[in-house]
Formats: C-alpha cells, sequence, structure tokens
C-alpha cells in the first residue's frame, strides 16, 4: 500500500468512527433533562422526626403511601386505594389539614367513595397538639411545580380530551 492509499484509509476509519460514535453518543436535541424526584419536605429534621414517629404509631401508612419521614416507600400490606401524601403540602394549606384531622366527619370535608373501613379515619381524639404536628408536618410535603403542572395538564386531558391550557 502506497503512502497516499494509507492516509486516505485512515481518514476514511476515522470518518466511520466518528460517525458511528456521534450516532449513539449524541443526545437528541428536544430531550428533557432528567428532573429527579419532584417530591421534597421543607420540615426541620425534629418536626420530621417527630410528626413520622406519630405517624407510624398511627399506621398512616396502611392506606397512603409518601416517602417523607423514614425514606422508606409505603407499607406491605397496602392495598387501600387512599392518595398519596408526597405532595400534598403544595395543594391543602396547613389550615385546611389542621381542620381536616380535626373533623369529627373528614368526609364531610372530603366525600369517598370507597367502604366505611377504608376511608380516612377522623382523628378528632388526639390532643390539638398532635393535630397541629400532623399539619404542620405535611403542609412541609412539596412537589415541585413543573410536576405539578404536568400532573394537572395530564388529569385534564385524560378527564376531557381537551389540551390543557393554564
Ligand atoms: C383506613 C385507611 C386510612 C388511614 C389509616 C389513614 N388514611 Fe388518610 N385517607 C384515606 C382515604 C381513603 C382518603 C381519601 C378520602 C376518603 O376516601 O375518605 C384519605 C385522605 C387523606 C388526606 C387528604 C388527601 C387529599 O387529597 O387532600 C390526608 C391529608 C390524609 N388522608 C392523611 C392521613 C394521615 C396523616 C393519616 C395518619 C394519621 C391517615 N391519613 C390515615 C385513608 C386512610
Amino acid at each position: 500500500m502506497r503512502k497516499g492509499e494509507k492516509g486516505i484509509l485512515v481518514v476514511m476509519a476515522v470518518a466511520v468512527i466518528a460517525g458511528v460514535a456521534y450516532k449513539f453518543l449524541s443526545v437528541p436535541k428536544n430531550a428533557e433533562p432528567d428532573k429527579g424526584i419532584p417530591y421534597y419536605s421543607v420540615a426541620s429534621p425534629e418536626l420530621e422526626k417527630k410528626a413520622g414517629t406519630l405517624m407510624r404509631e398511627l399506621n398512616c401508612r396502611d392506606c397512603h403511601k409518601y416517602y417523607g419521614a423514614f425514606g422508606g416507600i409505603t407499607s406491605l400490606v397496602q392495598n387501600v386505594p387512599a392518595p398519596p401524601l408526597d405532595g400534598i403540602g403544595s395543594i391543602r394549606s396547613e389550615q385546611w389539614l389542621y381542620e381536616y384531622f380535626s373533623a369529627e366527619n373528614p368526609q364531610a370535608i372530603l366525600p369517598s367513595r370507597l367502604k366505611q373501613e377504608f376511608q380516612m379515619p377522623s382523628y378528632a381524639k388526639l390532643n390539638e397538639q398532635e393535630r397541629r404536628l400532623l399539619a404542620s408536618y405535611l403542609a412541609s410535603l412539596k412537589v415541585e411545580d413543573w410536576y405539578l403542572q404536568e400532573t394537572k395538564k395530564m388529569e385534564f386531558e385524560k378527564l376531557t380530551g381537551k389540551t390543557y391550557e393554564p
């Protein structure tokens, strides 16, 4: 092989490798960056610990999913279709939560379609400090705004079949 031919081959090989590499390594231009888990808590470690202990005593996880407190996921026996509590503090205010936990009949505030045994129990019998603790902790469970908007959009479009315009 002459010197010139060798040079051409090398150039071709480099071009092929570069082309393949480009194809596999390049990220499509419109790909969304990975935004990660959208849930977070603004609770102090102390609040998280106290509320976490109380919620464990009261077995909220028998029915609800949430990541907070112990970093765990959900009770393994969970089979009640209760709403997840992650991000609840971006949807409900602390005052709303306090009133909900204080209600003798929570279903008067939030109607239920479930059988009685699966419905949200009344926590009116807890002392005031405990109800405030729960409300304050749950109000600290936030969800990133972009995720909330995406969820709203999806729900809206699923329910109405129309395009969502905020
Ligand atoms: C027996 C199952 C059960 C247990 C135990 C339970 N919940 Fe619920 N919870 C529900 C259900 C179901 C709902 C939805 C409303 C309904 O169907 O009554 C609900 C609703 C809620 C809501 C309102 C959610 C929203 O969409 O605004 C909050 C907040 C909540 N629960 C917090 C708690 C906390 C905190 C505990 C523990 C102290 C707890 N729950 C224990 C079943 C339960």
